[in-house]
């Protein structure tokens, strides 16, 4: 078998998962190029911003509703046997407030709110909260043990599992895709397939445009203060873009307050009014992050904004030719990119294989 040489563009986690993933096999000779790497922290780079958890709001029946089953054993693994990679586990509450019946939040969290979720038999300890346990204005609650990542050690030690099989990295902006098949990029000269990780970038560059990926402002809180758990809610009072919800990540890497779910909206500066409602938020939804006290106890290691890649119709993981150079999509994976890595990886690759390995099919 022949060498084949593959471009990932992008070094979130659905690039560096594929290309984790991709290295595994021999034949494949893999460069990620990005124009962004772990250690950025900026607006057009969603992965360091995340909290990032599993809590699947996919729908029963759907690709990513697969995707996300096929994520849960991979993280599962991490946290049980891999400290070093920073995902640790952590009990879950889902609560839910019946007047946010028909909000936007609560229509995105179908899945996630409701009492039978395709993941209840995929997570352990799927249950119901007894009632008596529920805070003021609390209707109902699920509680599962989930994974908390943090993505400061996470994205870093996925691009040591990958240097380590012998992937490339590269700092690479790309105007047009043809650009990935440069010697510049891979020193062989001849790419046989680019595989696009693009995210919400996917909306700017040449080429094809996507217009249907746009961005899903998510505005959060990093505090020293500990949770002790993960909470999310079904909706806030202060409008349908925004949400509440808290996690603390692994090995100290801080709580995450968040959050907003602003569509359409590219601002990368912090909105300090959106804050402080997040903090106020976060405190009555986890009265254990400051003993019961107000905001003014929390202690803040920084604000963030980070954009959602969101594409109509979900992620895109398709094989096309451009070009006359094969091109495997993956992105647009909007709140759930970590959540969906490595089972969008996984229906990546096997496009990968379909497209270069076309015989070993027969
Ligand atoms: C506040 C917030 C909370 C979130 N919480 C969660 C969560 O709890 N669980 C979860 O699963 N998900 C969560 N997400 C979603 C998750 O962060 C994203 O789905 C994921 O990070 C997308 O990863 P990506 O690799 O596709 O894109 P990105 O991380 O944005 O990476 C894109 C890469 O492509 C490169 N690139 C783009 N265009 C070019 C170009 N022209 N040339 C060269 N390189 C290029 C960039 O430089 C970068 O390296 C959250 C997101 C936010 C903002
Ligand atoms: C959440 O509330 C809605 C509306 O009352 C209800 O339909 C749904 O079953 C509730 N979910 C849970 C897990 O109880
Ligand atoms: C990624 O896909 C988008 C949307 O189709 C396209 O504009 C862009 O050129 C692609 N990038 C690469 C590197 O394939």
């Amino acid at each position: 078998m022949s060498q084949k040489n593959i471009v990932v563009v992008g070094a979130g986690v659905s690039g560096l998962t594929t290309a984790l993933l991709l290295s595994r096999n021999p034949e494949y000779k893999v460069v990620v190029a990005a124009k962004h790497m772990p250690g950025d922290y900026d607006i057009e780079y969603a992965s360091p911003w995340a909290g990032a958890n599993y809590m699947p709001v996919s729908v029963r029946g759907t690709p990513a509703a697969e995707w996300d089953r096929n994520t849960w054993a991979p993280l599962e693994n991490l946290a049980r046997n891999r400290p070093e990679a920073g995902v640790h586990f952590q009990e879950c509450e889902i609560h839910n407030r019946t007047k946010d019946v028909g909000s936007a939040t609560a229509e995105w969290f179908a899945e996630l709110l409701s009492p039978n979720p395709w993941f209840k038999d995929v997570v352990p300890n799927f249950r119901s909260v007894p009632k008596a346990r529920l805070g003021a204005g609390i209707d109902s609650a699920t509680s599962f043990t989930s994974v908390c990542i943090n993505t400061a050690i996470y994205l870093p030690w996925l691009v040591s599992q990958c240097l380590k099989n012998g992937v490339e990295f590269k700092r690479a902006v790309f105007n047009h895709i043809s650009e990935a098949n440069t010697p510049k990029i891979h020193s062989s000269g001849k790419v046989d397939l680019i595989v696009n990780c693009t995210g919400l970038l996917a909306s700017r560059l040449g080429g094809v445009e996507d217009k249907s990926v746009v961005p899903a402002r998510g505005q959060i809180v990093l505090v020293r203060n500990e949770a002790g758990k993960m909470l999310d809610i079904s909706g806030t009072d202060d409008g349908d873009d925004e949400a509440c919800y808290v996690m603390s990540r692994a090995a100290g890497g801080g709580t995450i307050l968040g959050g907003s779910y602003q569509k359409g909206n590219w601002e990368s500066q912090v909105d300090p009014s959106l804050a402080v409602r997040i903090m106020k938020r976060a405190v009555e939804l986890c009265p254990a992050l400051t003993g019961g006290k107000g905001i003014e106890h929390l202690d803040i290691i920084r604000h963030g904004v980070g954009l959602r890649p969101v594409r109509e119709g979900g992620a895109r993981i398709e094989k096309q030719r451009i070009n006359n150079v094969w091109v495997v999509h993956n992105y647009g994976h909007g709140g759930a990119g970590y959540q969906s890595s490595y089972g969008c990886a996984q229906a990546a690759i096997q496009l990968i294989d379909e497209a270069l390995n076309p015989r070993a099919r027969l």
